[in-house]
């Protein structure tokens, strides 16, 4: 989705901006543009492309402001193409606005602009027209812009420059917006990683939010709810984690972080999860919330809590609607989300609102973090691949861990998670390294991949098959092995190879459906900890208890890299998909 980052202060922007912008990128856009304060006037530059190929065209690199927002644009309203590339102007050029969100009541508002130039299709470009009617009638730009804010519906962060203000003027609604205060100026992005090399003070913004952003100070007011407190806190990540370092990419160097992170989970006190699990303990059902791979997150808590006695189901975010009528009060509720910002759960919170709320979310500050009563800071670091790994497994295990405390078993909890990371040393061993470049060599060239396992194998297999689908655009489907007999056996022929997951807790009854795919002469790509006849080519997993899918997951991940990589393809900026999805 779109990514926005201003600063103003008493260094150049253009070096900070041009470097915030790149760390941006992962979100996903399809333009860019940027406007900068000059003494001539508001200078714009756009263009749709990739960022570094518009910044060389108009040689952004070369000019130079103390006052500057740049933007990356992801289509939502309005085609691709230069026009609709914010900042957007008035008709005077007075102030430059750049914005991430939607404006549901665009049309409308666009109406009651009669004379006023449109040059774009965007719903963005009615702020800058809706805050030069009101300058134009004697405000200021504050007031001007808290009186737009004030207008339109949907959610929308925006940030607006101002050529007769020394100020920026910046407001925050369901769209992430943070404030990095640094030592000769201050930032706004939408995320913490795009400046921390220059301040790792940062003040979370709420709902409601606008700030004034000045060279040497800020001030900032809430439109809707004069409580909020904004403390300054203090990140606990340098840039060295949102950097590539000496890997490739990003989705490799995240892929590998997961055995550091697995091991730092042996000395965490896993206090909030304890505070969870009370609340589950006493619930009547609990819901766990989440999308796309964070729904598979959700899949395996839900599985975890109700093997572990507590009534529990995973719903994907826009499906919570269809239990309006069920949710009762002592229902708990636990999201799942890497972002914190994503729009199918934001515009389900109100159905929660009478629940108490677990949050598991790796972006502190973000809209879903500040909704939950309890927050297990998922601890992943910056994530910057689009396709989601470390946050996943985390997820995966946090969402276990309450089930498991919930039950009285902290003691088996804690035995497997040493299990696990004992055994992830054997894990990524060169037989297991090459067998998985094998598998990948040979799904390259595939159109369609089924993903087969059952039980919680079958979670697995849902997850192998997105990241696969992600990363190299081949066609990927999960199937529950147990239910490859009620149609889908009738696709198999020696043409069609299947990735089966196979865990010791379902082995003979897996074993038993892939006989069945084996007999129609399909091919079998085989993950297990122990080889099988059924199996054509084998990638070995690892046992790790109740975190074996840790092991399982990284083999996953690993798979649907290479054969991206063997493809040409980026793995890190897949085309269409966005990191953080703050669209319905
Ligand atoms: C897949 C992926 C997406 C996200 C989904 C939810 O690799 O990354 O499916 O999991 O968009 O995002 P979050 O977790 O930010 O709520």
């Amino acid at each position: 989705m779109c990514g926005i980052i201003a600063y103003n202060g008493q260094d150049d922007a253009v070096p900070y901006l041009l470097e915030g912008i790149r760390n941006l990128e992962y979100r996903g856009y399809d333009s860019f543009g940027c406007a900068l304060d000059s003494k001539v006037g508001i200078i714009i530059k756009k263009d749709i492309g990739k960022v570094d190929d518009v910044i060389n065209k108009y040689k952004v690199q070369n000019l130079s402001s103390n006052k500057a927002i740049f933007h990356t644009r992801w289509a939502t309203h309005g085609g691709v193409k230069t026009e609709n590339a914010h900042p957007m102007i008035d008709c005077t050029h007075r102030i430059a606005v750049a914005h991430n969100g939607i404006i549901e009541n665009w049309a409308e508002l666009k109406e009651s602009l009669g004379g006023h130039k449109f040059i774009s299709d965007t719903d963005t470009e009615v702020l800058s027209h809706l805050i030069e009617e009101k300058l134009n009638k004697g405000a200021d730009i504050q007031t001007a812009v808290k009186d737009t804010f004030k207008q339109i519906k949907g959610s929308s962060s925006f940030i607006v420059l101002d050529k007769q203000s020394e100020d920026l003027v910046a407001v925050k609604k369901g769209s992430p917006l943070v404030l990095g205060i640094a030592k000769n100026g201050n930032f706004l992005s939408s995320d913490v990683p795009s400046f921390v090399r220059h301040t790792n003070k940062v003040v979370y913004l709420s709902d409601g939010d606008m700030v004034v952003l000045g060279k040497k100070s800020y001030s900032i007011t809430n439109l809707i709810n004069k409580d909020v407190k904004h403390e300054v806190s203090t990140v606990n990540f340098s840039a060295k984690h949102a950097e590539k370092g000496d890997y490739e990419h990003f989705m490799i160097k995240e892929i590998m972080e997961q055995l550091g992170l697995m091991k730092n989970l042996e000395s965490t006190d896993f206090k909030d999860v304890i505070q969870a699990a009370a609340l589950v303990k006493n619930a009547k059902l609990v819901y766990l919330i989440g999308a796309g791979t964070s729904y598979h997150a959700a899949m395996l808590g839900a599985k975890a809590l109700r093997e572990n006695g507590i009534n529990a189901v995973a719903v994907q975010g826009q499906d919570l609607i269809t239990y309006r009528k069920v949710i009762s009060a002592d229902d708990v509720f636990i999201i799942i989300s890497q972002s914190g910002e994503t729009a199918d759960i934001i515009n389900v919170l109100p159905l929660m609102s009478k629940n108490k709320k677990i949050g598991i979310i790796n972006s502190d500050g973000s809209t879903l973090a500040k909704e939950v009563d309890v927050f297990i800071p998922i601890g992943a670091g910056p994530e910057k691949a689009v396709a989601s790994t470390k946050s996943f497994t985390l997820s995966g295990v946090y969402s276990t861990l309450i089930a498991m405390f919930a039950a009285g078993r902290n003691e088996d909890a804690i035995h497997d998670l040493k299990l696990m990371n004992m055994n992830m040393y054997n894990l990524l061993v060169p037989s297991v390294l090459s067998a998985i470049d094998k598998a990948a060599e040979k799904i390259k060239g595939l159109e369609n991949v089924f993903f087969l396992g059952r039980d919680s194998d079958y979670i697995m297999a849902l997850e192998g098959a997105l990241k696969l689908k992600e990363v190299s655009y081949i066609h990927a489907e999960a199937i529950d092995a147990a239910t490859f007999k009620h149609g889908p056996l009738a696709l198999i022929s020696d043409k069609v190879y299947a990735v089966a997951i196979v865990s010791e807790s379902n082995r003979n009854d897996t074993l038993y459906n892939l006989q069945e795919v084996k007999a129609r002469g399909g091919n079998i790509i085989g993950i297990s900890d122990k080889n099988e006849n059924v199996f054509d080519m084998f990638i070995r997993t690892q046992e790790g208890g109740s975190f074996g899918f840790v092991m399982q997951s990284i083999i996953l991940q690993l798979l649907a890299y290479k054969t991206s990589i063997l493809k040409g393809i980026n793995p890190d900026r897949p085309k269409n998909l966005a990191k953080s999805v703050t669209v319905k």
